[in-house]
């Protein structure tokens, strides 16, 4: 197993998730209806999981390895996927926010939930596969065995402190998948 597999497994969640996400906007949009615990559900799993689980592999880990191992900085696409990182968080603070608002009572929130929403989901699978296709294949060609081993297992490290967190995740998403009419 190569340390990049972690991370590629790990979009796999993320790309579930927002498809999830994806389906209960179309809902919300058509008649307002919110799947039940949706949206803090959503709010959840951006905050623990997207952030401070994935993101933080990426850019406490896996960036100034990256930077390390190059010889050309200039090569690496890491300030970009780093201002990626920034502009999801800004989607998704004006997305629940407008959330908090929608349920406070105002209604012409709604628009905003939606555009926001959308446009993070439309921005995170193209940042992720854009690491899929460029930035983990980088790191499996400039890493050598050692230093791919020492990365690993700070992943495995990380992910253990976070198993209860993440089959949580896991149950939740699946539930949501298979919930009718979702
Ligand atoms: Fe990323
Ligand atoms: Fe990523």
């Amino acid at each position: 197993m190569k340390s990049s597999d972690i991370l590629r497994n790990e979009h796999i969640i993320i790309q579930r998730f927002l498809n999830i996400l994806e389906k209960a906007l179309f809902r919300f949009e058509r008649d307002s209806r919110q799947p039940p615990g949706f949206f803090e559900f959503s709010s959840a799993f951006i905050r623990d999981y997207i952030e401070k689980f994935h993101h933080s592999k990426e850019e406490e880990v896996l960036f100034s390895a990256l930077e390390k191992a190059c010889d050309y900085r200039e090569d690496l696409p890491i300030e970009e996927l780093v201002h990626d990182h920034h502009l999801g968080r800004d989607y998704t603070k004006k997305a629940l926010m407008a959330v908090e608002q929608y349920n406070r009572g105002d209604n012409q929130k709604k628009r905003e939930i939606l555009d926001y929403f959308r446009l993070y989901i439309q921005h995170i699978r193209y940042h992720s596969k854009r690491e899929d296709r460029v930035l983990y294949p980088m790191s499996d060609r400039l890493f050598d065995a050692k230093m791919d081993a020492k990365i690993l297992s700070a992943y495995k490290a990380q992910d253990k402190e976070n198993t209860s967190m993440t089959s949580y995740f896991e149950k939740v998403i699946e539930t949501y998948e298979n919930m009718p009419g979702f």
